[in-house]
């Protein structure tokens, strides 16, 4: 299992933001982007890969949208689709245990605390080692949105590794990217 988790600093936790201004949601455009980069292949899905929206945005926050490769149906890389389910699983009441809003796609309350109490994780960030260094992978990685992770997040993360890609800042769904193809070459035996 692989899972991707992305902190969406400013990201709509109501329903009600307009499909035609996914960026105005909160950057949800970007967030959008991460779920494709995490589970689209060309021809099907990474059935082996979660990712998890951390959505911070508005009185509702902290709330957490899972897009699990194992079962989600109907979903293509194109951003709208990817809201519209977005939009669907925030519709639905939730408390701290995920409920399915779509196939494959879950919400509860709660945020990257939760997350950080549920899984083995390491932080991808621009500053960290060279994750062409580690030997033994973990499950799960946390990226930021367009934002800098708070001081409170950092404080969260502090005493987990933190991995590099490479000296250039990535937008997330880029860095989920080539985290999938370093991935993808170990398992393939290429390296
Ligand atoms: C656009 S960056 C965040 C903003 C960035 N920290 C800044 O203000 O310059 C989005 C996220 O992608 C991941 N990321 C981008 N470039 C990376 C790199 N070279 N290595 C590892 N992770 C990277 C990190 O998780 C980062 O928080």
């Amino acid at each position: 299992m692989k899972r991707f988790v992305v902190v969406g600093h400013l990201a709509s936790t109501e329903p009600d933001f307009s499909l035609n201004n996914l960026p105005g949601a909160g950057r949800i455009d970007e967030l959008c982007r991460c779920v494709a980069a995490s589970l689209c292949l060309s021809h099907g899905m990474r059935r082996d890969t979660e990712c998890l929206l951390v959505l911070l945005g508005g009185p509702k926050a902290p709330k957490t949208i899972r897009f699990s490769g194992e079962s989600v149906r109907s979903l293509s890389p194109d951003e709208r689709n990817i809201a519209g389910l977005i939009k669907k699983a925030l519709a639905l009441p939730c408390g701290i245990v995920f409920r399915e809003s779509s196939p494959g796609v879950s919400v509860r309350k709660g945020g990257l605390a939760e997350v950080l109490a549920e899984c083995g994780c390491a932080v991808l960030d621009e500053g960290g080692d060279d994750v062409r260094g580690v030997e033994t992978m973990p499950e799960t990685f946390i990226l930021s949105d367009h934002q800098d992770f708070s001081e409170e997040e950092r404080g969260m993360v502090q005493d987990l590794p933190a991995y590099s890609l490479g000296p250039s800042v990535l937008h997330a769904d880029m860095a989920i990217t080539v985290l999938h193809n370093e991935l993808d070459r170990r398992e393939s035996g290429w390296i």
